[in-house]
């Protein structure tokens, strides 16, 4: 019997509609970052597993279960693109040749996990990353480009949530309450193990029975120290007067090891339980951690399909500008010269190839959803012309060849 294949589980097709939104949003997200100065950088999906169990954190969700191995190698698919920036930072000594640097990068990821709405085992992040300054002012900027990428590609009804995990020594003994107030028989399965080794993941967790044991708790921000209290303080002072709306969500964590102080989220209400558009944070010891220069960075990610998905709607059509039809085989020749000369002018036009009716051209035309049509005719080309039938408005015109592109411009 012939094996019809079919994609991995995990994995997506994007069809024509998707394929043209996933480049509009790339183009949305490039345009974002060249006003807010970030660079792209290309890097490989290949990397050692090593850089993820050091640097994401070797007890994270990610490391443990998530990661593609290449079989026998230590060779992984990226699950992620922070601690490989770091690590393409530190290979090239970067902080020899500026302070301060700027990414942004567009590319796969691929994480082990169950899939399920907005959850896939290959998916792509719009990633930024800006290291070099420990300004609050810069988390502020950081969180500023994320929500305009978003905003700019149309995602509507999110929500910004904000936290501060506090320096590395805040964040150590809140783990150590956490893990000491935190009732295990209270747990779901799951956080039962995490509330020993990653104590500080049960806070996110979304089943009922954690979000309570959490809840009793009454967590505020007074696990901080002093300075970074202030730091927290101000970012929401910078926020505010830059009428940036968030909540403060003092049990957001998030799932990698390596952030301190500011984290961030963006979700969107048109998602289901993956609600996250995106999120980053600071980690000013990841790049110590990797074996680097003492060097403060801060960065986010967007999850581009599930932009997709909060984005919706199929109803939008693709559609080029121009339909030439020819009426006859005597007409094709001067037909596909004038296509020609039409994409010269760069205007997107698509041509009749297999010889249907003038009827039939007109109704496929009608149904791509295409403006304008230009009729090729024995008749017209005879006097150096052809019709321009404007299908929105149900008017067709005579127009001399050598103005048709000019006739176009000015009616469209
Ligand atoms: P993350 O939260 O793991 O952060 O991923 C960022 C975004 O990627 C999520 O908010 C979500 O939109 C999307 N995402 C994550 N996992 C999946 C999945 N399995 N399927 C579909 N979409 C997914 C990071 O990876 C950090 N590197 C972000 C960062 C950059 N922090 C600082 N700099």
């Amino acid at each position: 019997m012939k094996k019809i294949y079919s994609n991995i589980r995990g994995t997506s097709d994007f069809d024509t509609f998707d394929s043209f939104i996933f480049s509009r949003i790339c183009k949305k997200a490039r345009s974002a970052f060249n006003i807010f100065g970030y660079q792209e950088i290309i890097l490989p999906i290949l990397e050692e597993k090593g850089l993820f169990a050091k640097g994401v954190g070797q007890v994270t969700d990610i490391v443990q279960g998530q990661i593609f191995e290449l079989k026998g190698k230590d060779i992984v698919l990226r699950p992620e693109g922070t601690a490989q920036v770091i690590r393409y930072y530190i290979q090239n000594s970067l902080h020899k040749k500026s302070d301060f640097h700027k990414f942004f990068y567009i590319g796969p990821m691929f994480r082990r996990e169950r899939p399920q709405k907005g959850r896939f085992r290959q998916f792509h992040h719009i990633g930024a990353e800006a290291i070099g300054s420990d300004s609050i002012y810069l988390d502020v900027e950081v969180i500023m480009l994320a929500l305009k990428i978003s905003a700019e590609c149309g995602i509507k009804d999110t929500e910004l949530k904000i936290n501060s995990l506090g320096c590395a020594d805040d964040k150590r003994k809140f783990s150590e309450y956490i893990k000491k107030s935190l009732k295990p028989a209270t747990l779901c399965a799951a956080c039962k193990t995490r509330s020993t080794h990653q104590a500080l993941r049960v806070l996110d967790c979304k089943r009922p029975e954690c979000i309570k044991a959490v809840k009793d708790l009454n967590l505020g921000q007074n696990s901080l120290c002093q300075a970074c209290q202030e730091q927290f303080k101000k970012l929401r002072s910078i926020l505010d007067d830059a009428g940036v709306k968030y909540t403060s969500v003092p049990t957001l964590v998030r799932g990698l090891d390596y952030y301190t102080n500011t984290v961030f989220e963006i979700t969107s209400s048109k998602l289901g339980s993956q609600d996250a558009v995106g999120a980053g944070g600071r980690y000013n010891n990841l790049m110590k951690t990797l074996g680097g220069p003492d060097i403060p960075a801060i960065g986010f990610a967007l999850g581009l399909e599930r932009m997709l998905i909060a984005l919706g709607s199929k109803d939008f059509k693709q559609k080029p500008d121009i339909f030439v039809a020819t009426i006859d085989k005597t007409t094709v020749a001067k037909g596909f010269e004038i296509l020609t000369r039409l994409r010269e002018a760069d205007l997107s036009c698509v041509f009749e190839y297999q010889q249907k009716t003038l009827k039939a051209q007109l109704r496929s035309a009608q149904k791509k959803g295409i403006r304008f049509v230009v009729i090729v005719g024995e008749d017209e080309l005879k006097e150096g012309s052809v019709i321009l039938k404007d299908m929105d408005k149900s008017v067709q015109t005579k127009v001399k060849i050598d103005n048709l592109i000019l006739e176009i411009e000015k009616i469209s």
